[in-house]
Parts: C-alpha cells; sequence; structure tokens
C-alpha cells in the first residue's frame, strides 16, 4: 500500500530543457561526423528524457530501447539487474549512448553497460538526467550528467514512484505525511 505523500519540486522544466540543450552541444561535438550513432533508452524510466534529448540532436541518430528493471514498485534497489526488453538491433561496429534517467547505486548503469560493451560496439558512452552520488554502491559514473541530487526520493519527467508520477513535467522530492 501507497503511503500519502506530496511532492515538492527539485528541478523545474525549464531548468531540465535548458539542460538538455547544454549537454547535446557536448555529445554533438563527441560524436560528431558519425552517421552511426545509437541512442539507447533505459526503460522505462528515460523515456522523457531520452524523448527531448534526441530533439535537440540534429544529427542522424537511430533509437532503440532496452527495459532493465532492478526497483519493482520498491524503493530500495534489488541489486538484481533483470533486462525485460533487449534492443530491436544488433550494435556491433556501432557508436552507443546509452540514455539513464536517474544513477542511484549504479546496478542498473553499470549492468547495462558491460552487457552492451560486451557486443563490441565501436564507442560507448553514457548519459543520466539525475546522479545521486551519496548511494552508490558500484564505482561507476555516466559521462554526461545533468544533475546531482542529495539522497532524496525524487519522481516526475518519467521517473515514479509505485508507478505513478512519471507524467510530471519537473522533477520533484517525494515527502510522505
Ligand atoms: C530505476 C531508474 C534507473 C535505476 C537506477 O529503474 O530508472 O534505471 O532504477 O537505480 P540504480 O542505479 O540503483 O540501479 P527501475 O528499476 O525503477 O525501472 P523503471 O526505469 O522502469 O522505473
Amino acid at each position: 500500500m501507497k503511503r500519502p505523500y506530496v511532492i515538492d519540486e527539485l528541478i523545474t522544466a525549464k531548468a531540465i530543457a535548458a539542460r538538455i540543450e547544454e549537454l547535446s552541444k557536448e555529445i554533438k561535438d563527441e560524436f560528431d561526423g558519425t552517421d552511426k550513432l545509437i541512442v539507447v533508452g533505459l526503460l522505462r524510466g528515460s523515456f522523457i528524457f531520452i524523448a527531448d534529448l534526441v530533439r535537440e540532436l540534429d544529427m542522424p541518430v537511430e533509437v532503440d530501447f532496452l527495459e532493465a528493471s532492478s526497483y519493482g514498485d520498491e524503493i530500495e534497489s534489488s541489486r538484481e539487474v533483470r533486462i525485460l526488453k533487449d534492443l530491436r538491433g544488433t550494435i556491433e561496429g556501432r557508436d552507443v549512448l546509452v540514455v539513464e534517467d536517474i544513477v542511484d547505486t549504479g546496478f542498473t548503469l553499470s549492468h547495462v553497460v558491460s552487457l552492451l560493451a560486451s557486443r563490441k560496439p565501436a564507442r560507448i558512452k553514457s548519459i543520466a538526467l539525475l546522479d545521486k552520488p551519496t548511494r552508490r554502491e558500484i564505482s561507476i559514473k555516466a559521462d554526461w550528467t545533468g544533475f546531482e541530487i542529495p539522497d532524496e526520493f525524487v519522481v516526475g519527467y518519467g521517473i515514479d514512484y509505485a508507478q505513478r508520477n512519471r507524467n510530471l513535467g519537473y522533477i520533484g522530492t517525494v515527502r510522505f505525511n
């Protein structure tokens, strides 16, 4: 049963949009000249971030999705990353950008990057909108991070609490009553 909670705004929609504009410039510089970039969104949390990010990348990109889950409906990570849906296409010889909504313990990003690296892409980079460095259990950092945030439970802009609140346009913190 979900406990009653309220949501306090932490990062506004405007701040997210501005940061994505900055990050997309850096990504375009990194992948300048490539016509084989495949942007891989980790479902479900990254679906809004990847949609906004790829629209700022005015370069040839393909989009694919992979679904990994370590939380289910729980607040704590199970530390077991399950691949629920694999990529549609192959990535051998391709440039890959993995798009995460949030890096918390690091288990998900670490597992997914190792898995995809084993498929021999030409280059693999990662971007996370949010990073909670104080929660890290595995030493990994995305190549680009939107915002470092404190150890608060966040929702919105794709991120859920028990599958709710993904549709908020901003990032908010959950405060239990
Ligand atoms: C959440 C989030 C990240 C991951 C981060 O996914 O979207 O993918 O956990 O946590 P970690 O760094 O501790 O591994 P979740 O398993 O809740 O699935 P979802 O994206 O479908 O909400």
